[in-house]
C-alpha cells in the first residue's frame, strides 16, 4: 500500500496526465499515446481513487463516467440569451446579407469568418475561475436545462480551463455532435442489444444528452465543437471572432480547424463551395456554412432583429436527406451476378438532385429495414454516393402491403439465384449466359480506369448485347461502322467517335488491362501489384496460388479468385481474343518502376496535404517504385500527413511507423 503522500501526488500527477491526452486527442486531434495506454492510466488512477477515498474530486478524469440518475432537469436562465440564426438559401441571400452588412457598417468591403454549421445541438458551458461549473441546453434561447452532470461525461469538454489567470466568469457556447463512424458504431450496438437505433447522429446526440442518468450519456460517443461565447467577466474579449476561436482553443477547447477570414460576398461563397466539396469527408455532418463580421465590434453596432444576429448568417447546404414513397422493388443484376434489390421512388429532391432509385443493398438489409411496396421512407443521397433508403417512416404504410423477397430466379437470365451461406449477397448463378451479367462486365472493361472507351455507355452496351452484336469484350474490337451506325440514337459521327475510341484503348498498360477483366476481388490496386509483380500476362495466367501469394497484400481469398478465373477456359480464351484484336502494352507501360528510392515501400496518406493533391503523391510515390495502400498496418513503411490526419496517424504513432509530411515526402524521394 503507497504512503498517503506518494498517493496523492501520484494521482494529481494521473489526471493531468489523462486531462492533457483527452485535450491531444479531442481538441487538437493529435493523440500521443495508444488506447490501451490511456487505459492503463485511467486504471491505475481508479485504483488508487479506491484505495484513498479521502482524495477524491469531482474534477478527476474519473469522475466522467456520470452518477446517480437526477429526478429532473434544473432551469437554467441564460444570462446572455442563445439566439438563432437567420438562413440564407442560394447565392443571391448570400448577396443581399453582405450588402445589408456593408449598408449598416457604412464601409465598401467587409472581412467575416467563415465556419461549419454543425449539426448537433447547441449547449453553454459556465466557468467560474477556470472550473466547469454549469453546462447547459439552449431550450428557448433564454431558459434551458441543467444538464452539467451529462456534459462532464464528455472527454472533449476542460473540467478546468488551460489558463494561468483564467476569467472570472465565462460562458462557452458550442454544439455537441457525434462523429459518423461513432453514430454507426452505436447503433451497431444497439442492434446488437436488441434497442432501438437512432435516425441520425444529431438526433442520437440530443438524445443522450437529455438523459436523466448521466451514467447512460458517459456511454454515448458525444463530443463538443466550441463556437463563441455568452457572457464573459474578469476579461476583455478579443478584437475578431477568429482571434475569440484562437482563444478558445488555447483554453483547452476543441475548435474546428475548418475556419476561415474572409472577405465579401465572392470570398463566403469560396468558402461554403469548398466545404460542400469537403463534406463527405469530414467525419461529421455539417449541414451549412455560417458567416459571422469578424470584429466583435462591428458585430456590436450591427445588433439584433428580433431574435437572430444582424451580423451573422446560415447558409445552408442541400438537404442529404428527403422523404418519398416507394413505387415498387426490383433487383439490379451486377457484374458477377451479385443480386441488388433497388427501390424506385417518387422523383424527390435530395443532396441537391432529383432522385428516382435508390439501393437497399442486399436482402438482410431490405429485411432489417422492412421496406415494402407503398411504403413511405426516407432517402439519403450525401455526395456522389449511391442514394440508399435509410429507413422506413413509421405509421404510413398501407395495411395488407407483403413484405418483399428476393426473386428466387434471376429476372435477366432466368438463372438460379444462390446465396452462399457466408455472404451478404445473392447471386445470379447464370455466369456469362446472363446478359445482365455480360452488360456489366463490358460497361467495366471499358470503364475510364480499365480500358477507357469513350463513348460506350449503358444505352450502347444494352442493344449491343440484347441485338447478340457482342457477346464478350473482344468482340468490341470486331464493330464496324456499319453494325453501329444501324444501332438506335447512332449517328455516323458517333459511331466514329467510338470506333476511334476502341482503337485507341488497344494502346493501354498491363494493369489497366487485367483490371479491365473484372476478376472478382481484383480492384485498381490489386491490378497495379499484380502488373508490377508478373510483368506479363503469361505469367499472371500460370501462376498458381502460392505465386500470387507471394505479391505483397495479396492473401488466399484474393489468389483464389484470380486461380479461379483463369482456370475457367474461356476467360483465357477472351484474353487471347483481345491480344489477337490488337490490344496491347509495352513492358515500359509498367506501372511502378523496378528501380527508385521507395521500391519495395508501402504508404499510406492521410490529411490534405499542402501543395499536392492526393493523386498527385500517389503518382509520385509510385514513379518512385513505391506503394500506396489505403490503412496503416504494421506493413506500412510511411504514413505521409497533411493537415487535418485522420485516425490512421494515431494508428501509425501506435505501431511506431515513420511519419513524413509532404517536404518530408519530397526529399525522400529526392
Ligand atoms: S453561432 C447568435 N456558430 O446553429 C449566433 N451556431 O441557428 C448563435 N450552430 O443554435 C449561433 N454551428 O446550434 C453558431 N458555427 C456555428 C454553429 C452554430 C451550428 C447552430 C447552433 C445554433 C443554431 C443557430
Amino acid at each position: 500500500m503507497s504512503k498517503p503522500r506518494d498517493a496523492s501526488a501520484r494521482i494529481e500527477r494521473l489526471r493531468r496526465e489523462i486531462e492533457e491526452h483527452n485535450y491531444r486527442y479531442y481538441a487538437l486531434d493529435r493523440p500521443t499515446i495508444s488506447d490501451a495506454e490511456y487505459d492503463r492510466l485511467f486504471r491505475e488512477l481508479q485504483e488508487l481513487e479506491a484505495a484513498h477515498p479521502e482524495l477524491a474530486s469531482p474534477d478527476s478524469p474519473t469522475q466522467r463516467v456520470g452518477s446517480a440518475p437526477l429526478p429532473q432537469f434544473e432551469s437554467v436562465t441564460h444570462e446572455v440569451p442563445m439566439l438563432s440564426l437567420n438562413n440564407a438559401f442560394g447565392e443571391a441571400e448570400v448577396e443581399a446579407f453582405d450588402r445589408r452588412v456593408r449598408e449598416g457598417l457604412e464601409v465598401d468591403e467587409v472581412e467575416y469568418n467563415c465556419e461549419p454549421k454543425f449539426d448537433g445541438l447547441a449547449i453553454s458551458l459556465t466557468y467560474d475561475e477556470g472550473r466547469l461549473v454549469r453546462g447547459a441546453t439552449r431550450g428557448d434561447g433564454y431558459t434551458g436545462e441543467d444538464v452539467t452532470a451529462n456534459l462532464r461525461t464528455l472527454r472533449s469538454v476542460p473540467l478546468r480551463l488551460r489558463a494561468k489567470h483564467p476569467p472570472t466568469r465565462i460562458d462557452i457556447r458550442g454544439e455537441v455532435i457525434i462523429y459518423r463512424d461513432d453514430f454507426d458504431r452505436l447503433n451497431a450496438r444497439q442492434r446488437e442489444s436488441e434497442e432501438k437505433e437512432f435516425v441520425n447522429p444529431r438526433n442520437a446526440a440530443a438524445g443522450s444528452l437529455r438523459q436523466l442518468d448521466s451514467r447512460v450519456t458517459a456511454g454515448r460517443p458525444l463530443r463538443l465543437f466550441a463556437y463563441g461565447v455568452g457572457q464573459l467577466r474578469g476579461k476583455d474579449l478579443p478584437a475578431s471572432q477568429d482571434a475569440l476561436l484562437d482563444l478558445l482553443a488555447d483554453f483547452g477547447l476543441p475548435v474546428c480547424v475548418e475556419r476561415r477570414v474572409a472577405s465579401g460576398a465572392k470570398g463566403l461563397l469560396k468558402f461554403y463551395r469548398e466545404l460542400l466539396g469537403k463534406r463527405e469527408a469530414l467525419p461529421y455532418d455539417v449541414d451549412g456554412v455560417v458567416y459571422k463580421v469578424n470584429r466583435l465590434a462591428d458585430q456590436e453596432r450591427l445588433g439584433y432583429v428580433s431574435r437572430a444576429p444582424r451580423f451573422a448568417i446560415a447558409h445552408k447546404f442541400p438537404a442529404e436527406e428527403a422523404m418519398t414513397e416507394v413505387v415498387a422493388i426490383e433487383v439490379q443484376v451486377g457484374r458477377t451476378g451479385a443480386i441488388t434489390p433497388v427501390a424506385r421512388l417518387k422523383p424527390v429532391f435530395v443532396g441537391g438532385v432529383t432522385v428516382t432509385n435508390a439501393t437497399l443493398h442486399n436482402e438482410d438489409e431490405v429485411r432489417r429495414k422492412d421496406v415494402r411496396v407503398g411504403d413511405t421512407v426516407m432517402v439519403r443521397r450525401a455526395g456522389d454516393v449511391i442514394p440508399e433508403v435509410i429507413s422506413v417512416v413509421p405509421g404510413k404504410r398501407r395495411s395488407g402491403a407483403p413484405a418483399y423477397h428476393l426473386p428466387r430466379k434471376c429476372p435477366a437470365c432466368g438463372s438460379a439465384v444462390i446465396r452462399l451461406p457466408d455472404e451478404a449477397v445473392a447471386r445470379c448463378s447464370g455466369g456469362l449466359v446472363c446478359p445482365a451479367q455480360r452488360k456489366q462486365a463490358l460497361l467495366h472493361f471499358a470503364s475510364r480506369r480499365a480500358m477507357d472507351i469513350d463513348g460506350l455507355g449503358e444505352k450502347l452496351v444494352d442493344q449491343l448485347v440484347d441485338a447478340e452484336i457482342v457477346k464478350g469484350p473482344a468482340q468490341l474490337y470486331r464493330l464496324g461502322l456499319e453494325a453501329l451506325s444501324g444501332l438506335d440514337r447512332m449517328g455516323e459521327k458517333s459511331a466514329r467517335n467510338l470506333l476511334a475510341a476502341l482503337e485507341k484503348s488497344k494502346r493501354t498498360t498491363l494493369a489497366r488491362f487485367i483490371y479491365a477483366l473484372g476478376i472478382r476481388n481484383v480492384g485498381e490496386a490489386t491490378a497495379k501489384d499484380l502488373a508490377n509483380h508478373f510483368g506479363d500476362i503469361d505469367a499472371l495466367m500460370e501462376a498458381d496460388e502460392a505465386a500470387l501469394q507471394e505479391v505483397p497484400d495479396i492473401g488466399p481469398v484474393v489468389a483464389e479468385s484470380i486461380r479461379k478465373f483463369f482456370a475457367e477456359r474461356h476467360n483465357v480464351q477472351v484474353v487471347e481474343a483481345l491480344r489477337r484484336a490488337g490490344v496491347g502494352w509495352s513492358e515500359t507501360a509498367r506501372t511502378r518502376p523496378a528501380r527508385g528510392r521507395a521500391v519495395g515501400k508501402t504508404f499510406v496518406l492521410t490529411g490534405t496535404l499542402p501543395d499536392m493533391t492526393r493523386e498527385e503523391a500517389t503518382a509520385l510515390i509510385e514513379s518512385h517504385g513505391g506503394k500506396v495502400s489505403g490503412s496503416v498496418s504494421r506493413k506500412t513503411d510511411y504514413v505521409v500527413a497533411g493537415v487535418d490526419p485522420g485516425s490512421k496517424l494515431a494508428k501509425a504513432e501506435e505501431l511506431g511507423i515513420t511519419i513524413l509530411d509532404e517536404a518530408a515526402l519530397r526529399k525522400l524521394l529526392g
